[in-house]
């Protein structure tokens, strides 16, 4: 199958779904994910050379895989955690990139998501996911996140009048500070009450953090000259000023829930960043 490969921030959807796929497969795995599955199935060797170098310091290893450790799977759980204990009939995922929640989670009938990305990387997950069923309806938002996307969420059938469940995971370390606060200001004008949102958040330096790790590895290195500023301050701060109530917890704290390790360099107490997965409701 000929598949155009997204690059920029878009290549960094593959990355992580490449380790849900490894995730997906181990005897022991938290969660089954039919798209990272995919990813891998369908393009194979692409899909690894479109992640870190696999083999920069001889390890076999990819350079993420070993600083990110069980990080994504925790995450995953974490969201998906989000999704099932609060239930709503519209969830939007914002930077969706290979979601796969659409054909893993089951959900009541009438649940919508909805994906918002940009052009590219939604097609490419359609074209990779094929002909899976999807568990849930599920509707595409192709739009840059830094152009007028509630208006397009709004003509995909969104009602502003209705609770949402908000996922945005794996997006605010690209973003500057400004564009962060604008993403949470729209957001936040679209949650109706009993609306609820999660979000990964990293340090307040994450460009700083994420470059001290990648060292020379090119890949690494690749992944983080993508990272920008993020939110200027804490979840439970940044949050709260727009009238959320927040329920702040570390990514620690969230690996010992699932019973995984919390990898080095999200680990103050061994060096690492702060690094949150916060909930909030309104
Ligand atoms: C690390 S991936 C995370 C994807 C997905 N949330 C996950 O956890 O698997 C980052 C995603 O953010 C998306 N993204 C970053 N900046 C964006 C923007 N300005 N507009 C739309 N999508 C954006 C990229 O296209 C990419 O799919």
């Amino acid at each position: 199958m000929a598949l155009t490969i997204p690059q920029g921030v878009g290549w960094t959807a593959l990355v992580v779904s490449a380790q849900r796929a490894a995730e997906s497969r181990r005897p022991d795995a938290l969660f089954r994910d039919p798209v990272a599955e995919a990813l891998v199935d369908t393009i194979g060797e692409a899909a690894v050379a479109a992640a870190p170098d696999p083999d920069h310091d001889g390890t076999g290893e990819d350079a993420l895989t070993r600083v990110m450790g069980d990080f994504l799977p925790v995450r995953t759980c974490f969201f998906d955690r989000l999704v099932t204990e609060h239930p709503t009939a519209q969830v939007v995922i914002l930077a969706a990139g290979l979601d796969g929640r659409a054909y893993r989670l089951e959900r009541p009938a009438g649940t919508v998501f909805y994906e918002v990305d940009v052009p590219e990387v939604l097609a490419f997950r359609d074209a990779v996911a094929g002909d899976l069923t999807p568990t849930v309806e599920h509707r595409s938002v192709a739009i840059d996140l830094r152009e007028d996307w509630p208006a397009a969420l709004l003509a995909a059938g969104f009602d502003p009048t209705r609770p949402t469940t908000w996922l945005v995971e794996g997006l605010l370390i690209y973003l500057p500070a400004d564009a962060a606060d604008l993403l949470l200001d729209r957001l936040t004008g679209l949650s109706a009450p009993g609306s609820a949102i999660g979000v990964e958040y990293a340090d307040r330096d994450p460009a700083a953090a994420m470059s001290g790790v990648a060292g020379d590895d090119p890949g690494a290195r690749r992944f983080a000259d993508l990272v920008d500023a993020g939110p200027r301050d804490t979840p439970a701060r940044w949050l709260g000023s727009r009238g959320w109530t927040v329920e702040e917890s570390t990514v620690r704290e969230q690996a010992a829930l699932v019973g995984r390790e919390v990898p080095v360099v999200m680990d103050p107490d061994r060096g690492g960043m702060d690094a949150w997965l916060a909930r909030a409701r309104r």
